[in-house]
């Protein structure tokens, strides 16, 4: 089912754990299937230039969520911000040479994860965030709160 990257991700992954003192984190979470993924990002001037020098996650995720979050940490590492935004679900699912179907929606965990913890910076920095980032912040929230309003629905149901 996995790809032999997938699980060497799995087995071995990278960037684990948590920075203390982060300059920006990122939460998501999706009840639906009860994961949830918080990733770190430490921000650094270099040369003018904003660049994300260290990065670590910590999911409750599966074998799917713990090798993307663990692939993206690496490719984000030493990028610019707006370089880091332009990383693509498609690229880390290609890094990873691929994903069964049913876990692609693993992979947008960690990308919005990553997302969320650069708005988080940027909103915390009071520095201007791009209009494409704040669409996804919204959207972001808006579904997990759908989530959450249909999980405390099914919680309700199970008491009758
Ligand atoms: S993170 Fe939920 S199934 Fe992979």
């Amino acid at each position: 089912m996995y790809t032999d990257k997938v699980l060497k991700y799995f087995h071995k992954p990278r960037n684990l754990g948590k920075i203390k003192n982060a300059d920006g984190i990122g939460k998501v979470g999706n009840l639906a299937c009860g994961d949830m993924m918080y990733l770190y990002i430490k921000v650094e001037n270099i040369k003018g230039k904003e660049v994300i020098t260290n990065v670590k996650f910590q999911t409750f995720g599966c074998v799917a969520a713990i090798a993307t979050s663990s692939a993206i940490t690496e490719m984000v590492k030493g990028k610019t911000i707006e370089e880091a935004l332009k990383v693509t679900n498609d690229e880390i699912i290609e890094s990873l040479d691929g994903l069964p179907p049913i876990k692609i929606h693993c992979s947008v965990l960690a990308t919005e994860a990553l997302a969320e913890a650069i708005y988080d910076y940027l909103k915390k920095s009071n520095k201007p965030t791009p209009k494409d980032l704040e669409k996804k912040h919204e959207s972001i929230v808006r579904h997990n709160e759908e989530l959450e309003e249909r999980y405390e629905e099914w919680m309700e149901n199970q008491k009758e």
